[in-house]
């Protein structure tokens, strides 16, 4: 199917700096007594539903962030703007997100920058495609790929409704291993299951310097990848991570770490694209 920049008409008005006022349009995250979240949007004339109790929207649009409100059954809730680590773990989705805790290394091993020039496969729920539009700004651009027709939809709505205009961003529903033809790539970041058919395609598409990023969860994968990348040549700094992240529980004297935490996700590796492929670079 042909490549499609993202009709501005199916946008809302919802504000690409979230700053001031509560507006319409915009998604909020309340709270309850025990930090629960619950990701909504401002749909005039429409009325939230929380634990069983409903808010108006029109009492919410116009409130400053960090507002309490009540519902009708007089339950407090306090009401923000959602943060992107706050918005991705309660998108909706039907494919698996990357957690903010692996999206904070991916943005900063392929040193993603504004300005950038980066491609994406693939795109699933679209969580990864907020943080990269994000980071490339309004100077850069991302072109992201994938394959299922139902994900791109799905990806399109949450980045309507979640994100806001991207006029930055092009979605291409293909196979990006038939299709990959950019040139001159800055970034190219794949959250696929099989990224070493890619191998010989990222090279091109790659300019000389540019960061080949690859999140993948089983280590047998990481490894076909890394045998793939060191046979071609064409690719050097090769590592690969992964991140751990435990957050801790601090109340009066009860200091200690959560009981539960999210341990494995995915594993991260990154390779820089060298001018010429040579097995033995240095
Ligand atoms: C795990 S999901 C991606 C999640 C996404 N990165 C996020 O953070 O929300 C993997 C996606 O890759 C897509 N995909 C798999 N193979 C592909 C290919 N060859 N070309 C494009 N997309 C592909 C799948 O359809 C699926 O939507």
């Amino acid at each position: 199917m042909a490549a499609m920049a993202v009709p501005e008409k199916e946008i809302p008005n919802i504000k690409t700096i979230p700053r001031g006022p509560l507006c319409e349009g915009e998604a909020v995250i309340f709270f309850d007594r025990k930090e629960r979240e619950y990701l909504k949007r401002l749909e005039r004339g429409k009325r939230i539903s929380i634990r069983g109790g409903m808010i108006a929207v029109e009492e919410i649009i116009g409130l400053e962030e960090g507002t309490i409100v009540r519902s009708s059954l007089n339950e407090p809730f306090l009401v923000l703007r959602p943060t992107l680590a706050q918005l991705i773990p309660n998108l909706p989705r039907r494919a698996q997100v990357i957690y903010p805790k692996d999206i904070g290394p991916v943005l900063i091993w392929a040193d993603i920058f504004p300005g950038a020039k980066v491609v994406e496969a693939g795109v699933g729920p679209g969580a990864l495609t907020m943080a990269l539009l994000r980071a490339v700004g309004s100077e850069g651009c991302l072109i992201s790929y994938e394959l299922r027709e139902d994900f791109a939809q799905m990806a399109r709505a949450n980045l309507a409704h979640y994100f806001g205009p991207a006029a930055h961003w092009t979605l291409k529903v293909e196979d990006i291993t038939l299709h990959l033809e950019e040139t001159d790539v800055d970034r190219i970041i794949l959250d696929l299951p099989e990224p070493w058919q890619l191998t010989e395609m990222a090279w091109r598409a790659l300019r000389p310097g540019g960061i080949l990023l690859s999140y993948l969860p089983t280590i047998l994968q990481v490894k076909t990848l890394v045998d793939s990348l060191r046979e071609h040549g064409g690719f050097a700094c090769i590592e690969t991570m992964e991140s751990l992240m435990r957050f801790w529980h601090i109340k009066g004297l009860s200091v200690r770490p959560q009981h539960r935490m999210v341990a494995h996700t995915g594993f991260v590796t990154v390779a820089r694209r060298v001018a010429r492929a040579d097995k033995r670079q240095l």
